[in-house]
């Protein structure tokens, strides 16, 4: 067989494996003021001038609250087994604190009815960085009251619908809610303080814990999952060089490890403790927290667009790197192509992610739960939109998957990130992830030509 056929070959993937598309609450829903919902610091962060690339806000975004009948017509034109998308704490509970928002419950039940009537089973993330507003009015994510309000919402929203939901995850990658959140500002609430954004790490990650035990101890002997997703890269030194090793152990460690030893180890990481004794002191973490944000878990979920080379460099003055006490680190671009994002496309590196997660922690049912590309997709004028390059993002992505079962790593899933074009936090509507063009003036959904490809083998389940 020649290489090319080789390569061709087709890939199948596991009976049961699951077939997904995810998207976020305030990426999707608008009606940001109806039926009782109260301000997230999204949307504070939306409104002040300057915040987004294009101007847009989530006022209005997919206006999913009101087409969610036809997102999930969409869904099943599909074929996926499952949708992951998030709940928005400020329409569940708008204070933050305090019973459930009947009308908010209600419109989560509503579109877990049309699941339901489709087929398609829901999976769900109790929070995806909508923060209430009255939570960050009092201190956000720095403060630890946040952890345990936190703990309450999932609580009392795991009680009303264990039921109708088989798979939770509490958090989607804490890393962007802390680090972009807190340390460069490039997302809600805006605070450029590395002090601020490694509190915030850890208050998420006991909210996490906390929520976890809560969830179990209120429904016992339920057969639900419950796990987390983080955002995770494979971290890779440009050379051998001592500096340029230990710049990719100090990214590792501040980016990938301070979420995955607490999470899945029981506890921090030594060396990321002491890379960062400079901006905090521990008194954070008071005793017990390890244990629980410890908590088993049923799953992890993996989130994966690009690969991070690195290099010891010269320290950026006033920078706004995420990488908390890593701004003299340089990030090196590989030469690989690169999406609308300016992300570099490298499938093999969530291979190497996948058997690093394998090699290095515990044996875990994971699932990756975002992946996909920004591309600027048009409508052309027979009204179609062809997008070769989102179809071989993914098909590359899901071989470099495959590769990693062959190699014995327990991955159950897959999760296009996203269903339609939407609100790309802060660029807008200006970057386009969706399998389904959105035209955000019309609210016109049209599939692209990515949408019947990723139909073809969410029913197959093979590469064609
Ligand atoms: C992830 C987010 C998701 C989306 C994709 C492109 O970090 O979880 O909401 O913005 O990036």
């Amino acid at each position: 067989m020649s290489e090319s056929t080789d390569a061709a070959a087709t890939v199948a993937f596991p009976n049961g494996f699951v077939w997904g598309v995810a998207t976020a609450s305030y990426q999707i829903e608008g009606a940001v003021a109806e039926h009782g919902r109260a301000p997230s610091v999204w949307d504070t962060f939306a409104h002040t001038p300057g915040k987004i690339s294009d101007g847009a806000t989530g006022d209005v975004a997919c206006d999913h609250y009101h087409r969610y009948a036809e997102d999930v017509g969409l869904l099943a034109d599909l074929g996926v087994s499952h949708y992951r998308f998030s709940l928005a704490w400020p329409r569940l509970q708008p204070s933050g604190r305090g019973p459930l928002n009947q009308a908010g419950v209600d419109f989560y039940l509503r579109l877990l009815d049309a699941l339901q009537e489709k087929g398609v089973r829901p999976w769900v993330t109790l929070y995806h960085w909508d923060l209430p507003q009255a939570l960050e009015d009092e201190g956000g994510w720095p403060a630890r009251d946040t952890a345990y309000r936190f703990a309450d919402y999932a609580v009392a929203v795991y009680e009303r619908l264990h039921d109708r939901i088989g798979d939770w995850t509490t958090l989607n990658e804490p890393w962007c809610s802390a680090y972009l959140g807190y340390g460069n500002g490039q997302h809600a609430p805006g605070v450029r303080d590395e002090r601020a954004a490694l509190h915030a790490a850890h208050h998420l990650l006991l909210g996490h814990g906390l929520a976890v035990r809560g969830m179990r101890a209120a429904v016992p002997d339920s057969d639900n999952r419950i796990g987390i997703t983080l955002n995770l890269w494979p971290v890779t030194p440009v050379t051998q060089e001592p500096a340029d090793v230990e710049a990719a152990r100090r990214v590792d460690g501040i980016n990938n490890r301070a979420f995955l030893d607490p999470v899945l180890k029981g506890g921090y990481p030594a060396d990321v403790l002491a890379d960062v004794a400079h901006i905090t002191d521990t008194a954070h973490v008071k005793p017990g927290d390890e244990e629980t944000i410890a908590a088993p878990i049923d799953l992890l979920g993996v989130n994966y667009y690009s690969p991070s080379y690195v290099r010891a460099g010269a320290k950026k003055v006033g920078g706004a790197s995420p990488w908390i006490g890593c701004d003299d680190v340089e990030s090196v671009p590989q030469g690989f192509p690169r999406t609308d994002m300016g992300w570099e496309v490298e499938p093999d590196g969530l291979h190497r992610l996948l058997v690093r997660l394998r090699q290095d922690y515990r044996p875990l049912p994971i699932y990756v739960t975002e992946n996909g590309m920004a591309l600027r997709d048009t409508v052309d004028a027979d009204g179609r939109v062809e997008d070769p390059d989102r179809i071989a993002y993914i098909d590359a992505h899901l071989r470099a998957c495959r590769q990693a079962i062959d190699e014995g790593v327990d991955l159950r899933g897959y999760f296009v990130w996203t269903l339609t074009d939407n609100f790309e936090w802060s660029f807008g509507f200006s970057k386009r992830f969706g399998l389904v063009h959105l035209d955000a003036e019309t609210q016109v959904r049209t599939p692209k030509s990515s949408a019947s490809w990723y139909a073809q083998v969410a029913r197959t389940g093979q590469l064609p």
